[in-house]
């Protein structure tokens, strides 16, 4: 499928896009900055990595103590801006946010390295930091807790699922007129227009 794919599930062509990125970025093609906001409306952004995307919707996986969490916990809306340089495209999605099933988390972090692993327990994402040092001891103590066996995902480490109430697809055109595609939801289906640059 090309980028210029006619079909109006926003989804299969978000997941054509990503093909096509993941070919031609030269690193973390699922990439993707994540804005989160307190309930009274101050915002934060960060990056994250895209984990799984469906007709549910576009997840991420992190420190449920993190900022990030805290934000999620207390206002369950989020943004999310991808932007490919080598494709000159950008994908916006916006819409409430889920907690994924304990399965689901499970399953993706048992897939991760295991340093990965032990980091996720390691890391108080987000809270001041001593040192490097007491993170690599940190790290190095949850390598001897846990040198035999599986290890369990911590509790405060999971994932999140935008649920895309929009979706909008921008394309760069010549001479700044770039295209602008916008899925609304509406029910199960999509409400398609097309906005000025
Ligand atoms: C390319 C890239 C990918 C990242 N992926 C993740 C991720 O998937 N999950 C995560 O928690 N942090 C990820 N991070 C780190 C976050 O950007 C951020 O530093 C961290 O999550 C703490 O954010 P917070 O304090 O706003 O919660 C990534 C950073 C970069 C640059």
């Amino acid at each position: 499928m090309s980028g210029s794919a006619t079909t109006d599930d926003p989804i299969a062509l978000f997941e054509a896009w990503m093909a096509e990125a993941a070919v031609s970025e030269p690193s973390d093609p699922n990439a993707v900055c994540l804005a989160t906001a307190t309930p009274d409306g101050v915002p934060s952004a960060r990056m994250v990595l895209l984990k799984g995307v469906d007709a549910r919707g576009f997840v991420f996986y992190t420190n449920l103590e993190s900022r990030k969490g805290g934000e999620l916990a207390a206002n369950p809306n989020a943004a999310l801006c991808f932007h490919w340089k080598s494709l000159a495209r950008s994908v916006r999605v916006e819409g409430a946010v889920e907690a994924v099933s304990d399965a689901e988390a499970d399953a993706y972090y048992a897939s991760r390295a295991r340093t990965s692993r032990l980091g996720a327990w390691a890391s108080k994402q987000s809270r001041p930091l001593e040192s490097r040092f007491a993170l690599e001891k940190a790290v190095a103590e949850y390598g001897l807790k846990y040198a035999i066996g599986e290890i369990p995902r911590p509790g405060f480490w999971s994932g999140f699922r935008v649920l895309p109430r929009r979706i909008e697809l921008w394309r760069d055109m010549p001479f700044r007129l770039h295209e602008r595609r916008v899925f609304h939801r509406v029910g199960d289906g999509w409400r398609i227009e097309t906005l000025y640059p």
